[in-house]
């Protein structure tokens, strides 16, 4: 028998900069992005109902070319971190490794034309790495690079262990597929890109062969958590994954899923459970705390 249990949920939070803010997204109802001090009272919240992980992703005061306000000190995602290390003792801080929501074409790479989706895959590695350090820096338990650019996870990893942050582990977003399901998210971080789509980094979702080599890479890379995204229509994926690798698995039920099954309790259970059922053992959902109050 499987059931869903609190410990394995994993709550998303969109980070703003600012005071007293907090924001619904308007294809997300339910969610917000807060600013640092609301966090707080909402984490202190979720943590009430049991939840012991949370995931952050930030939206920057300025976004540009390189995306360079992702790994400030003082970026948005490294406050929240110091914030929430400083008010929670027991709390795991996940953050997102990623450009897409800093650069000013969305993209979730450091492009070598203003035009086109050609990835410079060498400065690309080194945003990532800076980006993980400096959340690192903040006090990050684990990072989750989601960029899906060819060797991140190792790029982070020699970054992580040449800055002394041998402990922090990694969350790869390993089997990231090109999906229609992303839609929510990008009005919640801007980050629709402006030219061109992501089909030349994330996964087709016609093959299936491509997502467990790309998870098998990410483990020789050192990963310490690999992940299926999305889940709902990917419970193959995450099911091959499962018989295959010893690792922990994630599944993320994004964000296009969240909007199909809010306010649908029932439902919600059903296909949470589904996701468990088909191998996860970490559940990313914008319905964790909901689903707290059903479980
Ligand atoms: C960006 C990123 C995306 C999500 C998480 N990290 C979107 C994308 O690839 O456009 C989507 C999450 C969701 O839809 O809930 N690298």
């Amino acid at each position: 028998m499987r059931k869903l249990s609190v410990r394995e949920l994993i709550m998303p939070y969109f980070v703003v900069e600012g005071k007293g803010r907090q924001e619904e997204i308007k294809s997300m109802p339910g969610i917000f992005r807060f600013s640092v001090d609301n966090l707080i009272k909402e984490v202190k919240e979720a943590k009430n109902l049991g939840i012991k992980s949370v995931l952050l992703f930030g939206i920057p005061k300025k976004k540009d070319f390189y995306g360079s306000e992702a790994y400030q000190k003082d970026g948005v995602v490294q406050k929240a971190v110091r914030a929430l290390k400083e008010n929670f003792k027991d709390l795991t801080v996940m953050t997102d490794v990623c450009l897409c929501a800093y650069t000013s074409h969305g993209h979730c790479a450091v492009l070598k034309s203003e035009q086109r989706v050609d990835i410079d895959l060498k400065a690309t590695l080194d945003a990532l790495a800076r980006i993980a350090v400096s959340q690192a820096e903040a006090g990050a338990d684990v990072v989750a690079p989601s960029a899906m650019m060819k060797r991140q996870v190792k790029a982070i990893r020699e970054a992580l262990d040449k800055n002394g942050f041998e402990k922090v582990k990694i969350m790869g977003y390993s089997a990231k597929f090109a999906s229609n399901f992303y839609g929510p998210f990008r009005e919640a971080v801007g980050s629709a890109p402006a030219f061109g789509d992501r089909s030349s980094y994330q996964l087709d979702y016609r093959y299936s062969a491509q997502a467990l080599k790309e998870i098998e890479q990410d483990i020789e890379e050192g990963a310490d958590i690999v992940m299926v995204k999305p889940a709902l229509a990917y419970l193959d994926i995450l099911w091959q994954a499962k018989q295959k690798f010893k690792v922990p698995l994630a599944a993320y039920n994004v964000s296009g899923e969240y909007s199909l099954f809010h306010g649908k309790k029932e439902q919600l259970l059903e296909v949470l459970t589904a996701i468990k059922r088909a191998g996860a053992d970490l559940i990313i959902t914008y319905h964790a705390k909901e689903i707290t109050k059903l479980i």
